[in-house]
């Protein structure tokens, strides 16, 4: 064969091979709001910086007919490419093959990608869209996935792990998303699930629709396994392409710093936070007055939305917000928002992330639901993943401090760097209310006027311990601030820490309470 027939010959195999599952398969896919996997990799990663590798390779399943089904590539595409001229390692189902299902050679493909990506020290991004387990491959699909969740497990905190769900994601597939860091859903395309409606249904006899089961948002309001949720593939790919700036290459790097921008001049720090201590208001804009552009790039939003994580630019460089939300239960930890803020934390922390917490919460949310759900358990982990954190750590205390939760928003206590306070900072062991009725008790009932007396020591309670100047005095707090020098307080106490060293006791690892 000539030199010129071979080049011919490859090129003629390569758009062969890249057919996917064939044209029926593709417009089935098309027809249903989706991408194909080509495309995706394509739209995630710089205009054409993608190499595709392993393309011919074969399955190896030889029952069930399957040695008359060759399709190469075997149901997945690996690759590396650039994101703002960065390398970064990717593997995308392809579902138009077998259903994306998994099977040996599919398992082996992806593994050397993960592999590849951690010796190289870059993230990975994975695009699930298949059946699971690839049923006529038997154990040897099981095999893949166990192969795959220890290297999710070994790559954790050493390169961004970001798994994207744009099609079903059944089974055991769901566990290598739930290792990573970052999923994202789309609405009416994704869909997880350990059992799905048709077992449901055979055992339990309950009919439920696979969108009700584990649909985009029930994983991003109910269960909390997704972190992004987007309306279409396109916007879903943008929040990636959003994502990656703000996140460092690996643990070993910083974030890359950006041009230092002023918040927008609308977001006026002074006028967010009512008089009237018992109303409520949206803590974002307290996080929009004080970052870069006024941007902020909030994650779960949906789920447990009394707390708030995200990550914003102060001066130019990432910074990992955790925030009470007084708009959504006042604010209160409880199960789901301890273990939402506790995972950031330790995220941050992973990847040089410095954190700023913002307080506003009146404790954690007292109940028998919450402690028989576990919120001791749960609870603990924000204070585990707190005093673990290394990272440069700021506290800004904006109202309420009450009781554990003052304990376990990134107080002093815990090991924060810089802990500030508004003077409308509220610091005690528990509401001025509550306070009153336990400690005035028999006052306020022996007396002629109950009512007049609840009052008067409530004020009294207040006069004595709502205000920052108490932790002040005992320099539990560094400075108590007017709202609009935090900006300016935040910049110099980041810039202070940048090289903050702070170490632990050595040991293999912790225990948190997981
Ligand atoms: C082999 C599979 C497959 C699978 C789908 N296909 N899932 N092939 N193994 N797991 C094939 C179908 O046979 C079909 O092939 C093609 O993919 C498209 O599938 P359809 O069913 O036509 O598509 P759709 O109607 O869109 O339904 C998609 C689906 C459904 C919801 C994913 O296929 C499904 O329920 N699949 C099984 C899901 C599941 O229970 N997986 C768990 C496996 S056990 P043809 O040739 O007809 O085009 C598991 C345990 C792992 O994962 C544990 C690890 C720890």
């Amino acid at each position: 064969m000539s030199f010129k027939r071979n080049i011919l010959e490859l090129r003629k195999r390569k758009k062969e091979a890249q057919q996917g599952g064939g044209e029926k398969a593709i417009e089935k896919q098309v027809a249903m709001g989706k991408k194909t996997a080509r495309e995706r990799v394509k739209a995630i990663l710089d205009e054409n910086s993608f190499h595709e590798y392993d393309l011919f390779v074969e399955h190896t399943g030889r029952d069930f007919d399957m040695d008359k089904k060759i399709l190469h590539g075997d149901g997945v595409i690996i690759g590396t490419g650039t994101m703002y001229g960065q390398p970064v390692a990717i593997y995308a189902q392809d579902f138009t093959v077998f259903g994306g299902s998994l099977g040996l050679m599919h398992a082996r493909k992806i593994t050397k990608i993960m592999d590849h990506a951690l010796k190289m020290r870059v993230p990975l991004i994975g695009i699930n869209d298949s059946g699971g387990a690839r049923i006529q491959e038997g154990v040897n699909s099981l095999a893949g996935y166990g192969e795959i969740f220890y290297r999710n497990t070994n790559a954790s905190g050493v390169i961004p792990q970001i798994s994207v769900i744009l099609g079903p994601c059944a089974g055991g597939a769901v566990y290598s998303p739930a290792l990573t860091d970052f999923v994202f859903v789309v609405e009416n395309i994704s869909k997880m699930f350990i059992t799905g409606p048709g077992v449901i249904k055979s055992v339990l006899g309950e009919e439920i629709s696979m969108e009700e089961l584990g649909g985009a948002m029930v994983h991003s309001e109910i269960s909390g396994n997704a972190h992004f949720f987007a309306k279409s593939e396109d916007e879903c790919f943008e929040q990636i392409k959003k994502l990656i700036t703000f996140i460092p290459w690996n643990n070993a790097q910083k974030a890359l710093r950006f041009p230092a921008a002023e918040p927008l001049a609308s977001a006026n720090i002074e006028e967010i936070v009512p008089n009237d201590p018992h109303l409520p208001y949206d803590i974002r804009d307290v996080i929009r007055a004080v970052t870069d552009n006024s941007d902020f790039f909030e994650i779960m939003e949906y789920f447990a939305r009394n707390i708030v994580i995200g990550f914003g630019r102060i001066d130019g460089n990432t910074v990992g917000f955790v925030a009470n939300q007084p708009m959504y239960l006042a604010g209160v930890l409880d199960c789901d928002s301890s273990d939402k803020a506790a995972r950031f934390i330790r995220y941050c922390d992973a990847f040089n992330i410095p954190i700023v917490t913002l307080e506003d919460m009146p404790g954690y949310l007292p109940g028998v639901d919450q402690e028989h759900a576990g919120v001791i358990r749960h609870g603990a982990k924000l204070l585990y993943a707190y005093s673990e954190a290394t990272v440069p750590r700021v506290t800004v205390i904006i109202r309420k401090a009450y009781g554990g939760g003052y304990i376990a928003m990134n107080s002093r206590h815990l090991g924060a760097d810089f802990v500030f306070a508004w003077p409308t900072a509220e610091i005690a062991v528990m509401g001025p209310e509550g306070a009153a009725n336990i400690i005035f008790k028999k006052e306020i009932d022996e007396s002629e006027n109950p009512e007049e007396t609840r009052k008067q020591k409530i004020q009294e309670y207040k006069d004595k311990f709502a205000n920052p100047f108490v932790a002040a005095s005992k320099g539990y707090i560094d400075e108590v601030i007017e709202p609009l020098e935090t900006r300016a307080r935040l910049i110099h106490s980041l810039e202070v820490s940048a090289s903050k060293v702070d170490t632990r006791p050595l040991r293999k690892h912790g225990i948190p309470p997981f």
